[in-house]
């Protein structure tokens, strides 16, 4: 059938852009593009990107990367017009067979960014498109210096996901289209290139970096960075890159990493990407970690020196099979990454740590999930979310320990071996391919159907808040940390405190037990704890958020540097949430962020500065 046969009307699309305001979208549907991902101008269902080419140069001195993509294409249905998804690139020339031709570049989304358009036919195979980044490119950071442990050399880095992509690679940027890549990178002399791809071990003569990558990925997975960094193996077949002044702390801190990869292949089977490796970016990394295929993206703050916040490795190394080898459809099926990855980072946590460790940290997730919900609207609270006219970058946290529990409710119901099974053979059916809600439903219907009848998992899927039947993780520690809280609160003496033998998840759970105090009462806990000084991030941060509550002056300053000496969105968004309450502290946050903002990547500027308004300085 003719393409404008099956055109069904010009609908708008009205997606809510930054500030509320709704900009329509003009977008053709049509009723073989009704399963098509709402966050890409692509049309993956006419014409398919199997393969692509970059060869980039990176210029720090115009924060740009410059050159060019080569996209092989299958055209199956001999569709007319290639859609690309960019957001600010410059497009210079495409080209086909060394031919120019005519392409046409949208006007601009404010969330989706801009539609490429390509005339194709039949034939053609590779299509190449000559560019540059926006120095603002959404994906991209670009650090001075100063803001690099070392101070001396620049450093560069990316985050794609959800649809950051786009503003570095021109792509069909939706996660149901897969493709191969090799790369060809340039990079200043001094500096070290890696990617999601097989990657350099140390730095060569002339800084260009070959790559390749032979699993097909999708695009969110696309990543890159460069900056002095080293490499240091933990065995044969995972290692981790940093800057020099770090590698020693990240080495130590993540030796682990081994020991988990053989816990998560004894649970859901064989790891697929060949290397694992880690790279510990600088502090203005915006997410705790990110799963780039064969090198793990990490914030610097959860190098405690205790491997007390190591189940972040295990987090994204699960999704090596949960979200990169079955992926999510579109940013509405995203639980299907996230919840599935939060249940085996538990499984592999308890493995390696055992299950009173990994009840802990179950029920951490648990007070995360219930003060989140209690700030959503029903409609958000599900697991199977409708993004499809929001940011996906913005999805609600609950998606992960809400879906993690819901699995858990299957294995306590089905039994752990059968359900095991049953998770391992999904891994290996739908290896490679996109997974969504309903997929997943009537697999689960057809697999393992007594269980789904004893659970109601279309409440757990499509409805609000935690069902009655929610799992309860239990631990005697938190228990008691719970009863010490209390008694605290009720005007014990802050003396009379057990909490010699605390773990970091038993500090976090007491900080996070305690009600609002006064500012007396926090001041005794500081005085005896030192909370204000901890150099566990975790803790620092639930207690820096309980003195926004109490308002204790005494720890503002802390406040203060921990949202000036990084950038990792999880931390810096409750606080500055929190400070804009009142007019006061407000104005110390925007004090603050006119400094800060700079600093942050630009994920994070967004979410912050729809707290606290842009800077009028920027
Ligand atoms: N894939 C996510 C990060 C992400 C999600 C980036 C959505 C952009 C859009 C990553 O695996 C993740 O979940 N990171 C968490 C850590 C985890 C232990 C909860 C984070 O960054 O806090
Ligand atoms: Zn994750």
């Amino acid at each position: 059938m003719k393409r404008a046969a099956l055109l069904l009307a010009l609908s708008i699309l009205a997606l809510a852009c930054r500030d509320e305001q709704t900009v329509p979208v003009v977008e053709e549907q049509e009723q073989s593009a009704a399963a098509r991902d709402p966050h890409s101008f692509s049309r993956p269902d006419e014409v398919r990107v199997e393969h692509i080419v970059l060869d980039l140069g990176v210029d720090f001195a115009k924060k740009q990367l410059a050159g060019t993509a080569t996209l092989r294409v299958r055209n199956e249905t001999n569709a007319k017009t290639l859609v690309l998804d960019t957001n600010g690139l410059a497009i210079r020339r495409v080209t086909i067979n060394n031919a120019p031709v005519q392409f046409k570049l949208d006007a601009a989304h404010p969330i989706l960014g801009s539609a490429l358009e390509i005339p194709v036919d039949a034939n053609t195979q590779n299509v190449t498109i000559e560019y540059a980044t926006s120095p603002t490119a959404r994906a991209l950071q670009w650090l001075e210096p100063a803001m690099t442990a070392g101070k001396k050399h620049p450093f560069l880095l990316s985050q794609s996901q959800a649809i950051l992509a786009r503003s570095w690679v021109p792509c069909q940027d939706t996660p149901g289209v897969r493709f191969t890549y090799d790369a060809t990178i340039r990079v200043p002399k001094e500096l070290l290139a890696v990617m999601s791809a097989e990657n350099p071990q140390a730095r060569n003569e002339e800084g260009v970096y070959r790559f390749s990558m032979k699993q097909p990925i999708p695009s969110y997975l696309l990543a890159i960075a460069a900056g002095d960094l080293e490499f240091r193996p933990f065995d044969t077949r995972s290692g981790v890159y940093a800057e020099p002044q770090v590698i020693e702390r990240a080495a130590a801190e993540f030796s682990d990493t081994p020991k988990m990869m053989q816990a998560a292949e004894e649970l859901y089977g064989p790891y697929r990407w060949d290397r694992y490796d880690l790279l510990v970016l600088p502090p203005s990394f915006p997410y705790g970690g990110m799963e780039n295929p064969r090198l793990t993206f990490l914030t610097p703050t959860v190098l405690a020196g205790d491997k007390s916040l190591v189940s972040l490795i295990a987090h994204e190394l699960a999704h090596s099979w949960s979200g990169n080898l079955v992926t999510n459809a579109t940013w509405n099926d995203f639980w299907l990454n996230e919840g599935f990855t939060t249940y085996f980072e538990h499984r592999i946590t308890e493995k390696l740590y055992g299950r009173e460790y990994s009840e802990m940290l179950w029920l951490l997730g648990m007070t995360e999930v219930k003060e989140e919900l209690a700030t959503l609207p029903a409609a958000d609270q599900a697991l199977a979310v409708d993004f499809s006219k929001r940011d996906p970058d913005e999805v609600p946290g609950i998606v992960y320990e809400k879906g993690a529990l819901f699995l858990r409710l299957l294995e306590e119901t089905a039994g752990r071996e059968r359900w095991d099974q049953f998770l391992r053979a999904y891994f290996d059916k739908f290896a490679f391919e996109p997974m969504t809600n309903a997929i997943f439903e009537n697999h689960l219907k057809t697999a393992l159907p007594d269980v789904v009848q004893k659970v109601d998992i279309n409440q757990w899927i499509h409805g609000p808040g935690l069902p009655a039947n929610v799992p309860q993780p239990k631990s005697e520690a938190f228990t008691r940390v719970e009863q010490q809280a209390k008694a605290f609160a009720d005007g014990g003496s802050v003396d009379a405190i057990q909490a010699e033998k605390w773990s970091s998840h038993e500090r976090v759970h007491f900080i996070q037990s305690l009600p609002a105090l006064p500012v007396e009462k926090m001041a005794a806990l500081d005085g005896r704890f030192h909370f204000t000084d901890s150099g566990n991030n975790e803790v620092l941060s639930a207690w820096l958020e309980k003195s926004l509550d109490a308002r204790y002056q005494g720890a503002y300053p802390a406040i203060e540097r921990f949202l000036t000496t990084q950038g990792r969105r999880k931390f810096l968004k409750p606080l500055y949430e929190k400070l804009a309450k009142n007019p006061e502290d407000l104005a110390f946050a925007r004090r603050i962020y006119e400094k800060a903002r700079p600093t942050y990547h630009p994920v994070s500027q967004a979410t912050i500065d729809e707290i606290v308004g842009v800077p009028q300085s920027r």
